[in-house]
């Protein structure tokens, strides 16, 4: 059976498991690892904000929300946009990640009228309320239309 980590233990390891990404290990990193864009000038506004308590009590629902960047927001036109968000949780010695949820925003403006001229946009934003039995780390994806996938990763504590 395998030893419950210290909370010492669980914080290192989230140092080493921000390093190798949401792929899930060292090993996966290669093969998902370029599939994701990393820090460069466009970072600000493409990396999804995950807003969430630190610490939360087993079984008690609390929202998760994320957004596409925080102070330089994401344009939102029919020509540059956030497709999709997933969220996912994946639970302190569990190999497995979960899908929380998975939202498509389909409406940016377009129109037989003109692109950016259509009556309805949707925002890049998401609001989930969920509920877990333990610690974890909970993971965020984001797909731009032009600057492809990104991701981030907050961990959860559970009192
Ligand atoms: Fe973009």
């Amino acid at each position: 059976m395998k030893k419950a980590r210290t909370a010492a233990e669980w914080r290192r390891s989230k140092v080493t498991e921000r390093m190798v990404s949401f792929s899930g290990g060292a090993g996966l990193m290669s093969k998902l690892g370029p599939l994701f864009q990393m820090e460069d000038g466009k970072r600000e506004r493409h990396i999804p904000v995950i807003d969430c308590p630190d610490t939360v009590a087993a079984g008690k629902p609390f929202v998760i929300n994320v957004t596409i960047g925080k102070e330089v927001n994401h344009p939102n036109t029919t020509e540059h946009h956030i497709k999709w968000i997933q969220v996912f949780f994946r639970p302190e010695n569990d190999k497995f990640s979960y899908q929380i949820a998975h939202c498509d925003f389909a409406a940016h403006g377009d129109s037989v009228v003109g692109s950016g001229k259509g009556p309805v946009v949707t925002d890049h934003r998401v609001s989930v309320v969920v509920s877990v039995n333990g610690r974890g780390r909970i993971y965020a994806l984001s797909m731009c239309n032009i600057h492809g996938l990104w991701e981030s990763g907050k961990d959860l504590e559970v009192a």
